[in-house]
């Protein structure tokens, strides 16, 4: 990054560039306690925040080992306001059981939790992550390299229905069972074993038209299978039912999505909690008990166009925050009696 990208980005550093941070720091400032990032990764906001508001303190999970080591030596300078932990944020519930975190958080309340998905730039531009097109990148894709499945792994398991479902899911509509197919394939025959190898093969594949344009044909279904490889849904359906438990009353809960089956899942969740999940007929009372716990912070937040000049990569982002409140019962709520 250029010196002037610095200047409007305080907060990027060679790791990653935080996304909306200016309306992070906005979210956050009135609240004093432990903010939990959920998505450490090279603490750009958690730098923001920090530096921001003398109020909070973070406690910073991330299951990229890479990520802890860089956020950890860039946030040394916080002090005590910053306890980093290794773990993935489905875990967070036993996480916040740890008695290190304990110990650290005291008699500090838990006021905050944010949730920046998908991955880092380091993670997509490392040689040695598989999570881009380099040439001899191994077929890796983990966020957590203790894990045991790798994106090639994941390949020669997976059954050829399921791979076309995940492409068509992540908008490789017209080609999903080809590509499927082809790439089941050719992964059997080992004739793919590296990224740059998928990245080709796909282009040698495809018709000539889909290779014109800027974006490579690749994309989505490197998309997927990283998805796929880190359980990445499966770890935001975890976090957004233990939100409820974790965030209490006055705590804002903040995420920020890039990919729709990532935002559709968080808007689900935050409607439940800010209209209640009411199923009674909408003409009679209230009868089943539903309760609104949140009110909406954020409805949905877009970066902005200087940000989405000098930040490419923040074009997809879509942030969403909510403030716990205490419950209110939709009956209430509709002006009724039960
Ligand atoms: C978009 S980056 C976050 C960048 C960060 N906000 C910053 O300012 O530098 C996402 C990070 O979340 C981590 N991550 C993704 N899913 C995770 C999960 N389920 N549990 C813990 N960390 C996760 C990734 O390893 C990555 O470092």
């Amino acid at each position: 990054m250029s010196s002037t990208q610095f200047q409007d980005q305080p907060f990027s550093s060679s790791y990653h560039a935080p996304v909306m941070w200016r309306e992070v720091i906005e979210i956050f400032q009135d609240l004093r306690g432990v903010v939990v990032d959920g998505t450490l990764g090279g603490g750009g906001h958690s730098e923001a925040l920090l530096h921001s508001n003398n109020h909070i303190a973070i406690l910073g999970i991330d299951r990229d080992d890479e990520a802890i080591d860089f956020a950890s030596s860039r946030l040394s300078r916080f002090g005590n306001r910053f306890l980093p932990i290794r773990s993935a944020f489905s875990n967070l519930i036993e996480v916040l059981t740890l008695p290190v975190v304990q110990t650290w958080m005291s008699d500090k309340p838990i006021v905050g939790g944010l949730f920046d998905l998908g991955v880092s730039s380091h993670q997509l531009e490392a040689h040695n992550r598989g999570f881009s097109f380099h040439a001899r990148d191994s077929l890796d894709m983990r966020m957590d390299t203790d894990d045991t499945m790798t994106a090639l792994s994941f390949l020669e398991l997976v059954g050829e229905v399921e791979l076309a479902n995940m492409f068509r899911e992540n908008g490789e509509r017209k080609f999903g069972r080809f590509l499927a197919r082809k790439i089941k394939i050719a992964v059997a025959q080992r004739q793919i074993t590296s990224a740059g190898q998928l990245r080709e093969f796909i282009s040698s594949i495809l018709p000539k038209r889909m290779l014109v344009g800027k974006i490579d044909p690749a994309t989505k279904v490197f998309q997927a299978i990283r998805i796929a490889v880190n359980n990445e849904l499966g770890e935001l359906d975890s976090v957004l039912e233990s939100v409820p438990s974790i965030f209490h009353v006055g705590s804002k809960v903040c995420f920020i999505s890039y990919h729709s089956g990532e935002d559709e899942r968080v808007k689900r969740a935050f409607t439940t909690w800010t209209k209640g999940n009411c199923r009674c007929p909408a003409e009679l009372a209230c009868v089943c008990g539903a309760q609104v716990i949140a009110k909406t912070v954020v409805r949905m937040g877009r970066p902005k166009d200087d940000e989405m000049s000098v930040n490419p990569r923040s074009r997809s982002a879509k942030l969403r925050a909510i403030e716990m409140i205490d419950p209110v019962t939709v009956a209430v709520l509709r002006g009724r009696t039960q």
